[in-house]
């Protein structure tokens, strides 16, 4: 059985302000950049407690929620009832297993660099999505390693952003922009947000 990483940051995961300011900013930026509509099906992938998929929630039919840690995903089944769309949560590391859905968006915020193949991903990434699918994916600009403190399963300090675009581009997305979507503040940094967003 995969090491429940979040296990202990789980309950007070949204008691950290910034973290929550960081990824409202992300949501803002995808909402900006892509259209949604109430008859979209969507997948969230490393949903964690819900905070990026709860604002994207009121402008879809339905969320499919992807996590690997049962303790997130116990904090995200607490919200079911307030959320503004149907939500399925799976309990799975994508990374491994393949998943035989299509969906006609991806989004994800500060997960990818929980993922060591980035290529292979993108790649997985494309092959769920309708024709036209969209994907919005925030994460970390390159860092030095500081950003975090204690293990968690990181595979990559922050990413280059062409090579991350290019990641993208080499699986088969069209219409690709990278753009700046947030700040991560830390009592002792601050660390730049990208978000990547294109079309199948
Ligand atoms: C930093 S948290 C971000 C959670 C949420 N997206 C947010 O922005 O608040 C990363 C999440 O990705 C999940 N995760 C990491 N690797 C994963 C994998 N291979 N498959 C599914 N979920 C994964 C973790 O369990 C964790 O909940």
């Amino acid at each position: 059985m995969s090491k429940d990483y979040f296990q202990h940051k789980a309950n007070n995961y949204e008691q950290d302000a910034n973290r929550v300011n960081n990824v409202e900013n992300i949501a803002n930026s995808i909402l900006q950049n892509l259209s949604f509509c109430k008859t979209m099906h969507i997948m969230d992938f490393g949903s964690g407690t819900g905070l990026l998929l709860e604002k994207i929630a009121p402008f879809v039919d339905k969320v499919t929620a992807i996590d690997i840690s049962n303790s997130m995903n116990k904090m995200l089944a607490d919200k079911r009832k307030k959320l503004r769309c149907n939500l399925e949560i799976l309990e799975m590391d994508l990374s491994k297993t393949k998943l035989d859905e299509k969906f006609d968006g991806i989004i994800s915020s500060m997960t990818m660099h929980h993922i060591k193949d980035i290529q292979t991903m993108f790649k997985d990434f494309y092959n769920m999505l309708n024709d036209n699918g969209v994907i919005a994916i925030a994460d970390l600009d390159a860092e030095d390693g500081s950003f975090h403190t204690e293990d968690s399963g990181v595979f990559h300090f922050g990413f280059d952003r062409k090579i991350f675009l290019n990641f993208a581009k080499e699986a088969g997305f069209k219409n690709l922009k990278i753009e700046s979507a947030s700040i991560a503040k830390k009592p002792y940094r601050d660390y730049p947000i990208f978000l990547l967003t294109g079309n199948k």
